[in-house]
């Protein structure tokens, strides 16, 4: 069996079990291409709440998978690789953060979206790569704990200069893991191209960004200038997917190590497997996991509109 039968055997399965296939752009393109909704975490977390159908495939990492649960918690959400997790995520737990807030009493914790369903029933908002200064900014508290991410945390902090914004010092590894020198390397290389990186880069890679986004904010940028060359610093398969959809335009990686195994495990077998009912992880939250980290969800996509 070649790769587009068995996207046809996922078409076929997906319409008899009446379900919608979720993509987070870091997945590999033949997933891309049978998704019905791809793009960044905020956009998948309202796609999330409106589909009609009954079952959801996500095929990205755990925690958006359990977005999706407290999002629409009548339907099956199903994991469609149950080892992919994000290692920012599982950097801060409910039992730590709860002993730091006691650190900070009327602050407001603000929860980046890369954390777990139980971390969030403590926090009071949750805020995407894309959604953050909006958020923030629509808040009416000043005082602001933000976690887990303290890359993306000053980088709103900067544009938020009316907020007193305290950060811890989670980050994600495979972002974080590249240095101003290579940015600057990139661009002594392509001097004619633009560099577009994510907000959880270091503070001194953003700086020398010509444009600072969400994964489809970088897609949306590259896709509408009328510039044609871009280097691209963020998950590699952005580079890819955006080679396709620009096939006239040149994109080059900032750095090789832009991988993330978690987000590279999920394979197109799996979404098979998942809707064949041979794979895949339901994901299951307690009721009041639901109440107390739906009301986090519920708030963000309030304030974010
Ligand atoms: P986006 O919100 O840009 O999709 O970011 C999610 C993520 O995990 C980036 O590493
Ligand atoms: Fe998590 Fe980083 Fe992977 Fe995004 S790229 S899912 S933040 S580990």
């Amino acid at each position: 069996m070649n790769i587009s039968q068995l996207q046809e055997k996922i078409a076929k399965l997906k319409e008899k079990n009446n379900a919608c296939i979720l993509a987070h752009s870091y997945v590999a393109h033949e997933i891309i291409e049978i998704a019905d909704f791809t793009g960044d975490s905020y956009k998948l977390s309202v796609d999330a709440s409106r589909v009609s159908n009954k079952t959801i495939i996500m095929c990205g990492v755990r925690f958006m998978a359990e977005t999706c649960k407290l999002l629409s918690p009548d339907k099956k959400v199903i994991l469609a690789q149950p080892s992919a997790g994000c290692a920012m995520a599982d950097q801060m737990d409910k039992r730590m953060i709860s002993r730091i807030k006691e650190d900070y009493p009327g602050y407001s914790v603000v929860a980046y979206i890369n954390t777990t369903a139980d971390l969030k029933t403590i926090c009071d908002v949750c805020v995407t790569s894309s959604s953050a200064e909006k958020i923030i900014n629509n808040m009416k508290e000043k005082n602001i704990l933000f976690i887990p991410d303290s890359n993306l945390g000053s980088y709103v902090a900067q544009k938020c200069p009316d907020k007193n914004i305290k950060l811890l010092n989670g980050c994600c590894p495979v972002h974080a893991g590249v240095t101003a020198k290579e940015a600057r390397l990139a661009k002594e290389l392509h001097p004619n191209a633009e560099l577009l990186v994510h907000p959880e880069c270091l503070p001194e890679v953003t700086a020398l960004a010509d444009y600072v986004g969400s994964t489809s904010g970088i897609m949306n940028y590259a896709q509408t200038s009328d510039k044609n060359e871009f280097i691209i610093g963020t998950e590699i398969s952005i580079a890819e997917h955006l080679q396709y959809l620009c096939p006239d335009k040149s994109f080059y990686l900032l750095s090789k190590k832009l991988i993330c195994p978690d987000m590279k495990s999920v394979t197109l077998t799996d979404v098979y497997n998942a809707l064949a009912g041979k794979g895949g992880e339901e994901i299951l939250l307690d009721p009041e996991t639901i109440r107390d980290a739906g009301k986090c969800i519920e708030e963000m996509i309030r304030l974010g509109e």
